[in-house]
């Protein structure tokens, strides 16, 4: 219960600036109404002789009652992924340094706040490091949940479903603009590859509005193929066909086979051109991800590959995808293998 003053409509503005000049508004609750009164929150501490003149000058009274509490953000919400029911959070800079109590504390504060403002997240967990390793996996730790601590998720993105265990293969919603871009580039009927696949999300976009086009779909990840697997099913699609293992290995037994490659390994995607080039069929079109510190480095990349392996190319268009670091972006160069 907390402490208000009820008086009438007409003089709550009157009440409301001294109040505010005292300072004895309870600043944890907020002001309610009814069809004649306002209520408003009066701090504990207020002294009886004040309450009495108050009381008396505006024709009001104080009364215990149930008012709703403010929500108290002590800094606002930092940038965070939504995968699914999973809110992943990074710290925000002013907590990085911190000693560990004082950075928890205010992780469980951000959690908090991120489960009480979106009633459909689950669980929120914040990034402990950078995406790692040749299967490129999340490092974070989970502050908060409603429960169920469960990292497996199903994410929805362009009328597809996705299900995805964050703690062990990747998936980023910010690339969901660049899957959309890709997927309006493809004509109906093409053969594309999508080597470093993931558990899907190119392949399963392009294969779901192209049904005439077949998309082979290759993993390294054992646990982002299973889930690659289980996504086709989930999606009821026929035309993905999933390939596990290295990428490297596409390039002799699918030679020659490809309409367009999608290469979203920015990290390394430099030392499968090879790759693309061998899947390549004439006019072929590739789709190459890179992290660089310009959009001509990465062209060279391209251009040095082309000369390296007696190709000629063309780049069609060439973007910044999102800032990676203060110092690397990722690139995508879409270039044609003309020959
Ligand atoms: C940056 S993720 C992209 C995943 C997916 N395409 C997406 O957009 O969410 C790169 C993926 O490539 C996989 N990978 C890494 N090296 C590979 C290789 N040599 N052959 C096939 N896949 C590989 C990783 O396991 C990871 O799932």
């Amino acid at each position: 219960m907390a402490l208000a003053i009820r008086v009438k409509k007409e003089k709550a503005e009157e009440v409301r600036k001294l109040l505010l000049k005292l300072n004895l508004i309870d600043p944890t609750h907020l002001p309610s109404s009814n069809d004649d009164f306002i209520f408003f929150p009066i701090k504990k501490s207020i002294d009886e002789k004040t309450k009495q003149d108050i009381a008396k000058k505006f024709d009001a009274n104080f009364v215990e009652k149930r008012m709703k509490r403010k929500l108290i953000q002590k800094f606002s919400l930092p940038h965070f992924d939504m995968i699914g029911d999973i809110v992943i959070f990074e710290i925000p800079k002013e907590f990085k340094d911190k000693e560990e109590t004082e950075k928890i504390k205010a992780a469980r504060e951000i959690a908090e706040n991120i489960l009480k403002q979106h009633k459909n997240v689950r669980l929120v967990a914040m990034k402990t490091g950078g995406v790692s390793g040749p299967y490129r996996i999340r490092k974070f730790e989970v502050i908060l949940s409603r429960g169920d601590n469960s990292t497996i998720t199903i994410h929805k993105e362009h009328g597809c479903r996705f299900k995805i265990d964050v703690a062990k293969a990747y998936y980023s919603p910010r690339l969901s603009y660049e899957r959309r871009r890709i997927n309006s580039l493809v004509n109906d009927g093409e053969t594309v590859f999508v080597p470093f696949a993931g558990v899907g999300p190119f392949a399963i976009i392009i294969a779901k509005s192209h049904p005439k086009s077949t998309v082979y779909a290759n993993e390294l990840n054992p646990d982002a193929y299973k889930y690659l697997e289980e996504n086709i099913k989930l999606n009821k699609l026929s035309n993905v066909i999933p390939i596990p293992g290295d990428a490297r290995d596409l390039a002799e037994k699918y030679s020659n086979k490809a309409d367009r490659v999608i290469m979203p390994l920015p990290m390394s995607s430099d030392q499968f051109l090879d790759v693309a080039f061998s899947l390549a069929k004439k006019n072929c079109i590739v789709h190459f991800y890179y992290f660089t510190n310009s959009i001509s480095a990465a062209e060279d990349v391209v251009k040095e590959a082309a000369k390296r392996f007696n190709r000629k190319i063309e780049i069609l268009e060439s973007r910044l995808v999102r800032d990676y670091s203060p110092e690397i972006i990722e690139v995508v160069v879409d270039f044609k293998i003309l020959d």
